[in-house]
């Protein structure tokens, strides 16, 4: 009988031990079928508050609800074996203090099977981070251009450019400081990018950032040409199913109309 090595699922202590080592590869998921695709290739999986906006329709995230989180969180543990699975808190799930984003936090996990939160925030969610990571909740701290602040940011703008890199600067220290395990840096310029690189004892993980951060992340709808309703400028295609599944739609629709779709007594004689 022959046995094969349970497969060992990655933990915030691994993700924080690649700091300057081998790059983390780093994707959303919000499904089971994706996250098993990704699982092979994948450091972490983030089931990502994006999922309102590329599979809900929703213009921003700011109407992501935990239980959209918990139903995506649920589909993508099934579908995961090593990455480490990674959930989002949602706007306003956590903002009112660290006794709220707590009970949240702790919430979906046990809900999902996530091991690790990420909450968006620098310098004024240190205490939250802080107060989860000392009661055994591991945080993603998220800086830079955090979308659930779009409407005070007033877009969603590159952030830290000129004098404004000391504040994400300080960002980045700081939630290193309160015990994140890892920070992903979205929309900064990457020579700031660099500098916090090389400044914090955290992996980076860049977002339209640098290649040289300690990972990267990207919306897998987004690099997989699946979302394209808008594509920010940062985003490399790797592939164009969108455009392949209109194509192969609009080949059915024709096939049918046309009566050239295959019958099935053809298939059954055989
Ligand atoms: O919600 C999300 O998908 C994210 C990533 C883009 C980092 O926060």
């Amino acid at each position: 009988m022959s046995f094969s090595a349970p497969t060992k699922t990655l933990t915030a202590a691994d993700i924080l031990a690649r700091k300057g080592t081998t790059p983390l590869v780093c994707l959303t998921a919000y499904t089971t079928p994706v996250a098993k695709m990704a699982d092979g290739h994948c450091d972490l999986i983030l089931i990502g508050d994006s999922v309102g906006m590329v599979l809900h329709g929703l213009s921003s995230t700011l109407n992501v609800t935990m239980e959209m989180m918990t139903l995506h969180g649920r589909a993508v543990a099934r579908g995961v074996e090593r990455a480490m699975m990674v959930i989002d808190l949602p706007f306003g799930s956590y903002e009112e203090g660290p006794a709220q984003a707590f009970r949240n936090a702790a919430q979906l996990m046990a809900d999902t099977g996530a091991s690790a939160v990420k909450l968006e925030g620098g310098q004024h969610m240190a205490e939250t981070i802080r107060f989860l990571a000392e009661r055994g909740i591991p945080v993603m701290a998220h800086i830079g251009l955090t979308p659930q602040a779009v409407n005070s940011f007033g877009g969603y703008k590159v952030q830290g450019r000129g004098t404004d890199a000391t504040r994400v600067l300080e960002d980045a220290k700081s939630v290193a400081d309160a015990g994140a395990f890892a920070v992903v840096l979205e929309k900064v310029p990457a020579s700031l990018a660099d500098d916090i690189t090389a400044k914090v004892p955290i992996p980076t993980i860049g977002i339209g950032a640098s290649a040289g951060c300690d990972g990267q992340i990207l919306v897998i709808d987004d690099m997989l040409g699946l979302f394209d309703a808008f594509k920010p400028k940062f985003v490399k295609r790797y592939a164009h199913l969108a455009a392949d599944a209109s194509a192969a739609i609009e080949t059915y629709a024709s096939e049918v109309r046309s009566r050239t779709f295959p019958s099935a007594d053809h298939i059954f004689t055989k």
